[in-house]
């Protein structure tokens, strides 16, 4: 029997249609079918004859007056597969036989874990709804929140569970949604990695069974990044189906992509289920995570298009200077000192490279790790934030007055969440930590995770960061976090509740930088875990760049770079030029010219010894960095064509990026060694207007000769771009630029 719909919900069709963008949330009272649309991307779900909420269709936008009958579930394949496990819920309680991944799962306090969700209500906004599940008997609700982007058409989905029975219940496992995809044959894409090696696209056939993409670690992780994106048939970087996700969540997650047993594919991500338990006292809720969920019909290359943009406009936060407007403001280029001084910081050291810095037309100076307390080296210091006295005797001020008058501004590495037992810190505190009682504490980098879902912890480093950045002049900071966890106990909360860590650590450090930003709403923050061990678009909504991998070696970063940009926009990739051979010994000996258009590539910073360097090298990189400043706006913000892959053992690789007004395009070419006398391949450029006049100019390199100064976007993009015939041998590096007549 269909469950009674509450008046307040349904008593007639609604259809809100907002105002100038192409989206709309619309419920259909008769057949109980709920249908989305927002660019290029239609979702519909209904209530089927059960009451279940049920997915009828992901994928190419529909027509406006095309409708869908009432949700039928599918028909039970035999006494072991039921309707209930074969028919994709939008949101499944384990329960009546559910044998696919459950969204939710729960243990009553009478020991019952029976749990099936059935429609209760729901309220439409303009850009989506807020559908209410409870269980068939029991007090427990579940709000589902859609959210359709008008532009892109991504879809943000999540759920609070909340608790209205008089007893505590326990989540074993929430989901912020469930995806289902069209019956098929998909490839998985996903991004692997380690410390130093992260981004890398691992591409397989999805088979019968489950995959899991996961992390296990306390935080995102470079293992494994909470991106997935599934092909279909014969997809390809530019044409195909794709539907892709990403989950907004810093902690231990989850991802399984499952192909059941009537090859039906489903995506469910949330919480990572793996010691997991979070008590729900009466009237209590919790809060999932966001799924972003996405769809193009233009490969690969689509998708990462369609999450840039998204990424640009709706996730990533906006400072003072940029609050209402549509993108945040291009990242200023950086100079870290890290790679040249290491823990040696002091004050002459740093003002020497900030003055050569300011020279090279930087606008930021950053002064990493070992100023403060007793930072000699790893061992020793984190927790204790106060300057380190004989590295900076006047404190801070000089440095940063110093900075500020050679027209920089300034930027301070910290790493909060961090403490060495050699510390004043642990001394005070050594209960601050995660540990079990009575059990070793595992130190990496001789340093132990403070419990940061603590009261104490959260208040000390709110505080802590507030003052530095309240006594300091101090524009930017970078937020580092160099291990995972282990021993993850709360010693503090019952038994039964210390596994509430994993959510109330992530929860506290994101209430941590919004805070800091609502209270110094100048500041801009870099999201840093060993290189990339934070990047999700949870962390994204409170910082303005990330790093993305300790490897700076250029070459390696054509890779690093390519894999990051499957999910996430070059606005935020900071990208180095460093000395060569780099400092992770890689051995390589690199062109200044190679160096600077690998990193011209994200948001630039610099972090070679640049007092070593000659004139000539001093030259060639202001202006670079000139050249860069002009098109920032146009690499970072414009839409990405991957147009060679530097993955799989490639001679070459090149990319393009393209203004959104198509006005401008900037085009990057490299070469890892050229064998057997092979030119470069010729470039086929993409996403230009074909009517439009565009005039080529070179940044650094040359096209072949005849290739003309002006052309059409349609010779660009059919004949194509072609090199000279020069361009050859090894670690290679051209770009050009075409700008609209
Ligand atoms: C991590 C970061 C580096 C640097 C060091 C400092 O490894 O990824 O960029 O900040 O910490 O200790």
């Amino acid at each position: 029997m269909l469950k009674a719909f509450s008046t307040v919900a349904v008593l007639l069709a609604v259809t809100l249609v907002a105002s100038a963008q192409s989206a709309q949330a619309s419920f259909d009272a008769a057949t109980k079918v709920f249908r989305l649309d927002g660019g290029r991307v239609s979702y519909v779900f209904g209530v089927n004859e059960k009451g279940e909420l049920q997915q009828l269709y992901w994928g190419g936008r529909l027509g406006a007056t095309d409708s869908f009958p009432q949700a039928q579930t599918i028909p039970e394949w035999a006494s072991f597969d039921s309707s209930n496990t074969t028919t994709p819920q939008e949101y499944a309680g384990w329960g009546a036989g559910l044998f696919v991944e459950p969204a939710l799962k729960v243990s009553f306090a009478d020991g019952n874990r029976d749990l099936v969700l059935h429609y209760e209500s729901h309220t439409v906004m303009p850009h989506g709804f807020d559908v209410v599940l409870k269980d068939i008997q029991r007090g427990i609700y579940v709000t589902l929140h859609y959210e359709m982007d008008p532009e892109s058409g991504i879809l943000a989905r999540s759920a609070t569970i909340e608790n209205r029975e008089a007893q505590p219940l326990t989540v074993e496992q929430a989901a912020a949604a469930a995806w289902a995809l069209p019956a098929g044959a998909y490839t998985l894409n996903y991004l692997t990695g380690r410390w130093a090696g992260e981004w890398n696209l691992t591409q397989e056939e999805v088979h019968p069974g489950a995959k899991v993409i996961e992390s296990r670690r306390g935080s995102t992780g470079h293992q494994a990044n909470p991106w997935f994106a599934l092909q279909a048939g014969k997809t390809d970087e530019d044409h195909g189906e794709v539907w892709f996700g990403a989950l907004g969540w810093s902690g231990s997650w989850r991802i399984t992509v499952e192909k059941d047993q009537l090859n039906a594919v489903r995506v469910t991500g949330g919480y990572n289920p793996f010691d997991f338990g979070y008590v729900l006292h009466p009237g209590e809720r919790l809060e999932t995570p966001i799924f972003y969920g996405g769809y193009s019909s233009n490969g690969l290359g689509g998708a990462s298009r369609l999450l840039h943009r998204y990424e640009l406009k709706r996730i990533l936060p906006r400072t003072a200077a940029t609050a209402g407007q549509a993108l945040p403001k291009v990242r200023p280029v950086m100079y870290n000192s890290w790679g040249v001084t290491n823990f040696n910081v002091s004050e002459a050291g740093q003002i020497a490279l900030a003055e050569k810095a300011a020279a090279l037309g930087v606008d930021r100076f950053i002064v990493d790790d070992g100023w403060f307390g007793q930072r000699k080296n790893d061992h020793a210091g984190l927790g204790d934030w106060y300057v380190n006295k004989e590295k900076f005797p006047h404190g801070l001020k000089p440095l940063i007055d110093k900075v500020h008058s050679l027209g920089m501004d300034f930027g301070l590495w910290v790493e909060p969440e961090m403490v060495n037992p050699d510390s004043d810190l642990y001394r005070q505190h050594p209960d601050w930590v995660l540990n079990f009682p009575g059990r070793p504490r595992s130190e990496q980098r001789n340093q132990l995770v403070l419990n940061l879902a603590r009261p104490d912890v959260r208040d000390f480093v709110r505080s802590f960061l507030d003052k530095l950045l309240t006594e300091n002049d101090i524009n930017y900071i970078k937020i580092d976090y160099n291990r995972n966890w282990s021993e993850p106990g709360w010693d503090q909360l019952p038994a039964a509740e210390q596994k509430r860590v994993y959510i109330d650590f992530v929860q506290n450090m994101y209430a941590i930088l919004a805070e800091l930003r609502k209270k110094h709403p100048n500041l801009e923050i870099e999201t840093c875990s060993g290189g990339g061990g934070r990047v999700d678009l949870g962390i994204l909504r409170y910082v303005d760049e990330a790093a993305i991998s300790d490897d700076d070696d250029p070459f390696d970063a054509q890779a690093l770079q390519d894999g990051f940009s499957y999910a996430y926009t070059p606005q935020i990739m900071t990208a180095w030029e460093g000395d060569s051979p780099d400092g992770m010994n890689v051995n390589r000996t690199t062109s200044m010219t190679y160096r600077m258009l690998t990193a011209m590539q994200g948001s630039l910073g610099i972090g070679a010894n640049i007092t070593k360097w000659n004139d000539e090298q001093t030259a060639l990189a202001k202006r670079l960095i000139a050249v860069y400043h002009q098109l920032q706006p146009t690499i970072v913000e414009g839409d990405l064509y991957r147009l060679i892959s530097p993955r799989n053992g490639s001679e070459f690789s090149a990319n393009e990026r393209v203004s959104e007004d198509k006005s401008q395009a900037v085009v990057f070419a490299f070469i890892h060694s050229t064998q057997n006398g092979w030119g470069f391949p010729l470039l086929k450029l993409k996403g230009l207007d074909p009517a439009a006049e565009y005039a080529l100019s070179s940044i650094e390199g040359k096209a072949r000769e005849g290739t003309p100064s002006v052309a059409s976007g349609a010779w660009w993009m059919n004949h194509g771009l072609e090199m000279d015939e020069n361009f050859r041998g090894d670690f290679q590096a051209a770009a050009f630029r075409l700008d609209k007549k």
